[in-house]
């Protein structure tokens, strides 16, 4: 893999003008970039295409989740407009449709296994007879029998998905604060070295890089970073 393609960076901006000087400013440093909530519901979707019509790859984190028939039918559309990776929530009916969505074109599934504002006492409050670390282990499988190719977990829960399906998946993962980097809202982070030494395959890292004085020199700090551990 190209060491470039393991850093996704998150374009969490609030418009097309904001994503645009970020990915200027990255120039061939950055390969691949996330398209999220906010900027996708501000013209992010038609931006997203043209990123991956110049050549990056775009992961589109729009984490879906529906009836099988309207899963399968959007995916297909997002397929179709050259994304590399989408998100779903890791149910065993949306991973299948989503997968016969995604069939026949480059577009990878990406489950998320537990969103990690979960604890053990809100999914009890949600009905789910099991606690985070076991539903984790469990959507794992659920991934892997899908035939979907990735999941999307913390770095804290890489030995639970290791355990439960060996390096069957694709793992991406967000919480990455290169070495002195503001934590801000994320608690348990590494740093990207840290991150390909236990085995992830791709991290997302946004403020760090977007938020930087000089975003070029971070993302360099980053690949720097890899490059020493690989
Ligand atoms: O700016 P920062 O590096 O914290 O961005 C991390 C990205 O990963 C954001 O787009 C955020 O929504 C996403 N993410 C996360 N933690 C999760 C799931 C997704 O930070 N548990």
């Amino acid at each position: 893999m190209d060491l470039r393609d393991r850093v996704i960076v998150a374009l969490d901006v609030p418009d097309v003008a904001a994503a645009e000087a970020v990915v200027a400013k990255l120039g061939n440093r950055a390969t691949f970039y996330k398209v999220g909530y906010e900027l996708a519901f501000a013209g992010g979707l038609d931006f997203a295409q043209r990123l991956a019509k110049s050549g990056k790859k775009v992961f589109l984190d729009l984490k879906l989740h529906d009836i099988p028939n309207t899963i399968e039918k959007g995916v297909g559309q997002i397929a179709r407009m050259g994304m590399t990776f989408l998100t779903v929530h890791a149910y065993p009916q949306t991973l299948a449709a989503a997968a016969n969505g995604a069939a026949g074109s480059p577009l990878g599934i990406l489950g998320v296994s537990v969103m990690t504002s979960m604890d053990d006492g809100d999914l009890a409050r949600a009905g789910y007879g099991m606690g985070v670390q076991d539903l984790i282990a469990r959507r794992a499988q659920q991934i892997q029998e899908s035939g979907c190719p990735g999941i999307v977990c913390s770095a804290t829960d890489m030995a639970t998905v290791r355990n439960a399906v060996g390096h069957s998946l694709t793992i991406v993962t967000p919480g990455i604060r290169p070495a002195g980097s503001a934590l801000g809202d994320q608690k348990r982070v590494m740093t990207p070295g840290e991150a390909i030494r236990v085995g992830i395959d791709h991290m997302v890292i946004g403020r760090p890089i977007t938020g930087a004085e000089d975003p070029a020199a971070a993302m360099q700090a980053v690949l720097d970073d890899i490059q020493s551990q690989s």
